[in-house]
């Protein structure tokens, strides 16, 4: 798979794609990664990729112009001179507080291309018209940021663990946090006893099924808890409605035990 990304800062992209995952999936050519400067694309004697606003309002506008230079010579998509650009030959998503949201969904929707394009605005935002020549619009959250790169990287990693090749193991990617619409339970790892603190005694049972009914469970407990939302679009199945049961008999029980304990004065 191939990101091409097309930004006015083409240095921010260096130490974030060479760590980690991401340096070794692109080393063993799972993936490729391509950063372009839209100011490549800027044809007058200043370069410049931004102009001031119509209509007045805070902040640069950046130009539709500069940047469809660059994406036509990049992506080999051919128009006119004068002639609006038509058919992108892939997809080009255009960063912005104003897309989709991104989800795991998405995510893997855009990991069956071959090649992908990321467009970071920057400023107050892309011109409106060469916005809506772009095929995807997405954003991360609801909050603005200073700038569509941060987003792109985001893109990158979320969208990459979907790539075959890019996780050292396949199967990864599949058991994650929202790709059931669940939270994952809690991991742990050695030392068994960490600071008078003991892993959850079913985790070394080595009973395979008790630890699969444990680790579900805790998915339903944590993502009621924490985030009703994702639950409320889950289709809950008998044994599911039973493990949470199960999770609010043996809370209230530790709850009666300790206010009997502490009666005790213990
Ligand atoms: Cl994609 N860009 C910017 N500038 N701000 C954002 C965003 C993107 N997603 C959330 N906030």
């Amino acid at each position: 798979m191939r990101f091409d990304v097309f930004t006015l800062f083409p240095e921010f992209f260096a130490s974030p794609l060479d760590s980690s995952i991401l340096k070794r999936a692109r080393g063993a050519g799972a993936l490729e990664v391509a950063v372009h400067d839209i100011r490549a694309g800027a044809l007058d004697k200043h370069r410049s990729a931004d102009d001031y606003p119509f209509g007045g309002g805070a902040g640069m506008v950046m130009k539709a112009e500069p940047l469809v230079q660059v994406l036509g010579a990049v992506l080999k998509w051919e128009f006119g001179p004068h002639e609006l650009p038509r058919n992108p030959p892939c997809p080009i998503v255009l960063m912005s507080p104003q897309g989709q949201p991104l989800s795991a969904r998405l995510a893997r929707e855009l990991a069956q291309s071959s090649r992908i394009a990321l467009v970071c605005a920057h400023y107050e935002g892309l011109d409106e018209r060469a916005a809506e020549l772009m095929t995807h619009e997405v954003s991360i959250g609801d909050y603005v940021l200073t700038g569509g790169e941060t987003a792109a990287l985001v893109v990158m990693d979320a969208v990459a663990r979907f790539v075959p090749g890019v996780l050292g193991n396949e199967a990864s990617a599949g058991g994650d946090s929202f790709e059931d619409g669940l939270l994952e339970a809690p991991h742990f790892t050695r030392p068994s006893t960490w600071r008078g603190l003991e892993v959850p005694s079913v985790l070394v049972s080595g009973d395979h099924a008790r630890v699969a009914r444990w680790k579900r469970q805790q998915s339903l407990v944590r993502t009621r808890a924490r985030r009703p939302d994702l639950l409320s679009r889950v289709e809950l199945s008998a044994a599911d409605l039973k493990l949470l049961a199960e999770a609010d008999a043996a809370s209230a029980d530790a709850a009666s035990a300790n206010a009997a304990s502490e009666a005790d004065g213990n």
